[in-house]
């Protein structure tokens, strides 16, 4: 573009500039919009049913998770020293840095004897949602060691304790009532 004299320049200047201005605001991506209450209302029951399934799971509802007949809520009542919010960290068996989910196909496969599950699975997330959820309000602190605690055995031998220990949380029906 050719301009002749000093406020032509200027003017053809300002001209480009608030084009490019404007362009760049008609892209401006805004995240998102709030959700509304009713939105907010679904997704959380939508949470919920996922960490329901995930404490049935944690009670022995899937038979293929172990074979000694233990199920992690004999160990981890109420998710009791699962840790999630320790993740990821080094997990000295494996000698490397993991995320929950493996962690959590360790205890399958080592004290439960049982056939691990696929990480990316609808169960796998549901198995995190259980631990998450109750782990609510902690501190995020991956690799954390000095609050780790130790599992508890509260129960063993065959059978799975379908619907909890009857210890916390897990006295009381799963956070949709079932
Ligand atoms: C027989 C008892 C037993 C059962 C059953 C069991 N665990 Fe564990 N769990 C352990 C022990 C022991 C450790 C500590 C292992 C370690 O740190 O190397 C552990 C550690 C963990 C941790 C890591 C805790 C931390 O602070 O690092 C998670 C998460 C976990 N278990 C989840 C589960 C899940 C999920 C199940 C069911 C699939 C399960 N466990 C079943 C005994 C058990």
């Amino acid at each position: 573009m050719k301009c002749d004299t000093k406020r032509a320049c200027a003017g053809i200047g300002a001209v480009i500039l608030v084009g490019a201005l404007s362009l760049l605001a008609k892209n401006a991506a805004v995240a998102r919009e709030p959700y509304t209450k009713e939105e907010l209302a679904e997704q959380e029951k939508a949470l919920l049913a996922v960490v329901d399934h995930g404490r049935d799971l944690w009670h022995g509802s899937k038979s293929s998770m172990s074979t000694n007949g233990l199920a992690c809520g004999n160990c981890h009542p109420d998710a009791a020293a699962s840790n999630p919010q320790t993740f990821p960290k080094f997990q000295a068996d494996l000698g490397r840095v993991i995320p929950l989910r493996e962690m959590i196909n360790w205890c399958i496969t080592t004290p439960q004897a049982g056939k691990p599950l696929d990480v990316n699975s609808d169960d796998m997330i549901a198995m995190e949602a259980y631990a998450f959820y109750l782990y609510r309000g902690k501190q995020i602190a991956p690799g954390l060691a000095t609050e780790q605690t130790s599992p508890v055995v509260v129960k063993s031998g065959t059978g799975y304790p379908k619907k909890g220990s009857g210890i916390g949380y897990d006295k009381s029906p799963g956070p949709t009532g079932n």
